[in-house]
């Protein structure tokens, strides 16, 4: 679905991510892991067209271009971005109707949010609620729902367990599970390796810039470079408690 050959990634004089190949296929939750800095960002944003880039990206047998993010969204690829880039002072419903604003299908895609509050209650309950008064995990929801509702075939999510409490964490997980059931194909980014390995079905591993590993989640939870750098070690707890 997606395929990245040889991208690099300039922030004026530094360079981000260099030589970067990477594959998700339809219907994968692929995880990409790295440490603070390692460039995970930048690749995410590389793929939504937020960046300059060199090197191809090509999904669905179509060619990316570098900063084509309106066009990218329309071809099916949403970005959760680290942060979760919700409009805090508007509300909830205001956030939701921003997820639609790309489609012409509008009488459906306001059904769809609709649809979208019976599928998060708490999001109905606070859907005239400045969204800067919802908690971290009510955001964090708030900003995935909103990505859903432009309807895309690939989601990318930047970090979106930072900040949460550890149930959270779980259910945000277990709902990212639910929208592959559902058919959405997805891109992970997460420091927490550990339970991110669990689920995902394969995993690139990132070192300040350059993918330094990649496998099934499963050949990954195993290997002992991977579990030494970003799990922790053996049988250790992990040196980024988050
Ligand atoms: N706007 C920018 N200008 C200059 N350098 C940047 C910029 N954004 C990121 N960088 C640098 O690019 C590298 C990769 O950053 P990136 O944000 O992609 O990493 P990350 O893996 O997402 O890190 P984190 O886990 O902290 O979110 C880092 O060295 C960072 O300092
Ligand atoms: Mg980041």
């Amino acid at each position: 679905m997606l395929a990245i050959r040889g991208l690099g990634v300039q922030y004026g004089a530094v360079t981000a991510v260099r030589e970067i190949d990477l594959d998700i296929r339809e219907g994968e939750i692929v995880a990409l892991l790295g440490a603070n800095g390692a460039g995970k960002t930048t690749i995410a944003r590389a793929i939504a067209g937020l960046l300059p880039f060199r090197g191809e990206i090509s999904f669905r047998d179509q060619v990316l271009k570098p900063n084509s993010a309106e066009h990218n969204l329309r071809a099916g690829i949403s970005l959760v971005p680290e942060g979760r880039g919700i409009l805090a002072r508007m509300t909830v419903e205001e956030n939701l109707l921003m997820g639609i604003y790309c489609r012409t299908d509008r009488r459906a895609a306001t059904a769809d949010v609709g649809q979208m509050f019976e599928r998060f209650p708490i999001l109905k309950e606070r859907r005239s609620r400045l969204a800067s008064l919802l908690s971290g995990g009510e955001q964090q929801l708030l900003a995935i729902a909103r990505a859903c509702l432009s309807k895309p075939r690939l989601l990318l999510l930047d970090e979106p367990s930072l900040g949460l409490a550890p149930k959270m964490t779980d259910y945000v997980f277990s709902m990212i599970g639910n929208l592959r059931s559902e058919g959405l194909t997805i891109m992970l980014v997460e420091q927490k390796a550990r339970q991110t390995l669990k689920f995902a079905d394969r995993a690139y591993v990132l070192e300040t810039g350059r993918m330094v590993i990649s496998g099934t989640a499963s050949e990954l939870a195993g290997n002992a470079a991977v579990s030494e750098a970003f799990l922790g070690g053996g049988t250790k707890p992990p040196h980024h408690a988050n």
